[in-house]
């Protein structure tokens, strides 16, 4: 085993390290603040209100939706679900793709057959690559009422255009969910989705067991998860008004302050530039991986519209083995499936998944290239 600090290439499961002023922003509540907002007398309680307020703000501003409409949750995950059971009605239609992350998966499955919702899966191609057009395609002839999808593949990185989506949407009057887990923090996700679901702890550069669901005004959704919201009258019945109807028990107040702190450094450093050394770095590893025999990489290698996310495989050697290797080598990769059901059948990846390598801002392309050297002695 090695003595270096791990090398951490998993950026698409969770970044890490996180940006600089994360830990002490989390580590000031535990130590100085220790209250929640909205819940006690005190002024910390009222100056961590106000702290949380000023996240909220940041964090809206940058998916380009009101702070009152921005509610914090403690992941995509159940940002997705509070959307879905909040949203569909019985016999409603949505259109969905094939690259989806089960955190979308799941509950929409799951509603199809608790409350009829239709849905049509629109396939990616053998690079994990949405056609925005076939989307268009797809709701046209289906009229959905929700087209449900996620900006980026979290298996091959590959960002679907969503520009082409939302405007047919318009047209159609249907509204769009938008996972941006994937690319929040990376690239614009200010695409005009009438509801945004992400996670603070990936391209954000937060913590994690934190999430935000922002919905357009205008758009009405029904609570699902329901209790208390620290509002002051006395009453058994949800609060109807946002963020409060969305925010049911206590928050995660140290990680909501940490991911402001990431908002604060991400404001002041050049995320695109972070993403073109990564996607280059990337480059590099893919065209060090291809020299070795039966080595297959999969996603889109070129153009703006890909994540730097590379996923593998190897006819030797199972994805598990070769996360196995890489761990002995102090490299952190991930094998498997990457909680995407559906994707697999189009890479061909069924039987065992891929090994996804995804470098955050603070890795070097001479680190990332270590994954091949670990195949090479293989
Ligand atoms: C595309 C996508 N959606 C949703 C999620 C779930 O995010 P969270 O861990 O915040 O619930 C992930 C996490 O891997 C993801 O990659």
């Amino acid at each position: 085993m090695t003595t270096h600090p791990p090398i951490h290439l998993d950026h698409a499961a969770t970044s890490w390290p996180k940006a600089p002023g994360v830990v002490d922003a989390m580590a000031r509540w535990y130590d100085e603040l220790g209250v929640s907002a909205d819940r006690g007398d005190s002024e910390a309680s009222r100056s961590v209100a106000d702290a949380v307020d000023a996240v909220r703000s940041k964090l809206a501003r940058r998916l380009g939706m009101s702070p009152a409409r921005c509610a914090f949750t403690s992941g995509a995950t159940e940002s997705i679900n509070l959307f879905l059971r909040g949203f569909l009605r019985p016999g409603d239609r949505v259109v969905t793709t094939a690259i989806e992350h089960s955190a979308l998966a799941r509950p929409l499955v799951a509603l199809c057959s608790e409350a009829g919702i239709g849905t049509v899966t629109v396939e990616c191609d053998g690079a994990g690559a949405v056609d925005a057009q076939h989307v268009v395609e797809a709701s046209r002839s289906t009229r959905p009422r929700l087209i449900a999808l996620s900006h980026a593949s979290n298996v091959t990185g590959a960002i679907v255009d969503v520009a082409p989506i939302v405007a047919a949407a318009r047209e159609l009057e249907a509204r769009v969910l938008l996972d941006a887990s994937q690319t929040v923090g990376a690239i614009d996700v200010d695409l005009g989705a009438d509801a945004i679901a992400g996670s603070a702890h990936k391209s954000l550069l937060g913590p994690p067991g934190l999430g935000f669901l922002a919905v357009r005004d205008g758009l009405e959704i029904t609570p699902h998860k329901l209790g208390g919201t620290g509002s002051a009258r006395p009453s058994d019945a949800q609060p109807p008004h946002w963020p409060a109807a969305f925010e049911a028990g206590t928050p995660n107040t140290p990680a909501i302050l940490g991911l402001g702190a990431a908002l604060d450094w991400l404001a002041a450093h050049d995320a695109a530039a972070a993403r073109r050394r990564a996607l280059e770095a990337i480059d590099e590893l893919r065209a060090a991986l291809r020299r070795r025999p039966g080595v297959r990489c999969l996603g889109p290698e070129h153009g703006d519209l890909r994540l730097p996310i590379l996923s593998f495989t190897a006819d030797d050697l199972d994805p598990a083995e070769i996360g196995a290797l890489c761990d002995l080598a102090g490299l952190r990769v991930r094998s498997g499936f990457h909680c995407a059901p559906w994707i697999h059948r189009a890479l061909g990846t069924e039987a065992m998944g891929t090994v996804r390598v995804s470098p955050g801002p603070f890795v070097t392309a001479d680190e990332v290239l270590r994954v091949a050297s670990v195949l090479v002695r293989a």
